[in-house]
């Protein structure tokens, strides 16, 4: 390879205690491309993730026990996807599409074959054709959908079940809507916030309803309009007081999917945060479950739920929409354009182009 240098993007600084992340958190440098020594793999980064959960690591501390927080001045390291281009292992070879959770915001990187546990090889040549689907519908956002769903919305055949989402027109949201239909909910309402994004649920992602939140004034009351039989499952990806208002629409013995609460990620407080009184005494008098969900503590069910998910895609069955961002260097801005609501489906950062 000619260049011995490339970019990288580091960590420059925090966001400080209850503030939004800021594109000057972030700083672009040169670096030299790590040497690929025995059992290792030279990997150009194709595809970038950014996801709620990183905010979390730009705190001095996570909050949470599975989340290591970034260091200043080194690369964030989140979700990957790219091409080998030097193999010193005999399992991998050049111009093979690999996936990573550890991977560095940086053109190119150095893998242990055996070093990290999140690195796959990807087989399925539809899946290395559009590897960016690795990252979001076919990837660890979808995934949480359909196990989230799976594991614990309670979802029952022919029982017709109103589902409620937030967050409805994001990676997590849009993939949850739509696997809601085809496990067979009746009636599926989002919850976004954006005109735009409330067109795109319902004319492209087969959502019967969607709700602007930023628009709606009483949003327990426009439910009870749009749901007057109640709600049955409740995929939370949001938290904070919208929350509360599905929560008080919701049925005795109903579910609520407790994926995400990105309304307080900004904001220095433990997780799950305490819900108001009275909304804990809902949930109490009407027995609705709201257990906290984590995707990584149902591995064993991730390979099946791929699959599944591929042919979903593959079939038409499940759509897909991305948020591209061009160009390592933006990676920073497409992680605080996210957390502000800038994207529909799942954001992605493109880095460059596969080899084929
Ligand atoms: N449990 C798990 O294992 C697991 C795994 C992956 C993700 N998650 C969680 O799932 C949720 C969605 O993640 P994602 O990757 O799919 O992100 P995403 O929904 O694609 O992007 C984030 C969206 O959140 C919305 N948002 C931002 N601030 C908000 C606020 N204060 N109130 C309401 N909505 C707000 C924005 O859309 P609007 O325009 O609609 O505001 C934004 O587009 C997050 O909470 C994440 O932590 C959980």
């Amino acid at each position: 390879m000619a260049a011995e240098t490339q970019n990288v993007v580091v960590l420059h600084s925090r966001p400080g205690v209850d503030k939004p992340p800021s594109e000057s958190n972030f700083a672009l440098e040169r670096r030299k491309i790590p040497e690929c020594k025995e059992g290792e793999i030279l990997v150009k980064t194709l595809y970038l993730s950014v996801d709620p959960y990183m905010r979390c690591r730009m705190n001095e501390d996570s909050g949470s026990n599975y989340l290591t927080p970034w260091s200043i001045g080194e690369a964030p390291i989140g979700g990957g996807v790219g091409q080998v281009i030097h193999s010193r292992s005999e399992k991998f070879h050049e111009g093979d599409i690999v996936q990573s959770g550890g991977w560095p915001w940086q053109e190119f990187s150095v893998f242990p074959v055996s070093g990290d546990p999140t690195l796959q090889k990807e087989e399925s040549p539809f899946l290395c054709a559009k590897s960016s689907l690795l990252l979001g519908i076919v990837g660890l956002t979808g995934l949480t959908s359909y196990i989230g769903l799976k594991e614990k919305a309670h979802i029952e055949t022919g029982a017709n079940q109103v589902v409620v989402i937030s967050g409805a027109a994001g990676a997590c949201g849009m993939a949850a809507g739509q696997i809601a239909k085809l496990e067979g909910c009746g009636v599926v309402v989002g919850i976004c916030g954006t005109d735009e994004k409330c067109c795109f649920l319902t004319e492209e992602m087969g959502f019967d309803v969607a709700i602007n939140y930023k628009t709606t004034e009483n949003i327990s009351e426009h439910l009870k309009m749009k749901c007057p039989a109640g709600i049955d499952v409740y995929f939370d990806n949001v938290g904070g007081e919208i929350s509360d208002e599905v929560i008080r629409c919701m049925n005795k013995d109903s579910h609520i999917v407790l994926c995400g609460q990105i309304s307080v990620y900004n904001k220095d407080v433990p997780y799950p945060p305490p819900l108001p009184q009275d909304i804990q005494d809902i949930l109490q008098t009407r027995k609705i479950t709201r257990d906290r969900f984590l995707v990584l503590n149902y591995m064993e069910k991730l390979p099946d739920g791929k699959k599944q998910l591929e042919s979903w895609v593959r079939e038409g069955k499940l759509k897909n929409r991305e948020t591209i961002v061009e160009g390592l260097e933006n990676t920073g801005k497409a992680f605080v354009e996210m957390m502000r609501g800038g994207n529909i489906g799942k954001q992605i950062v493109k880095v460059a182009e596969i080899v084929l």
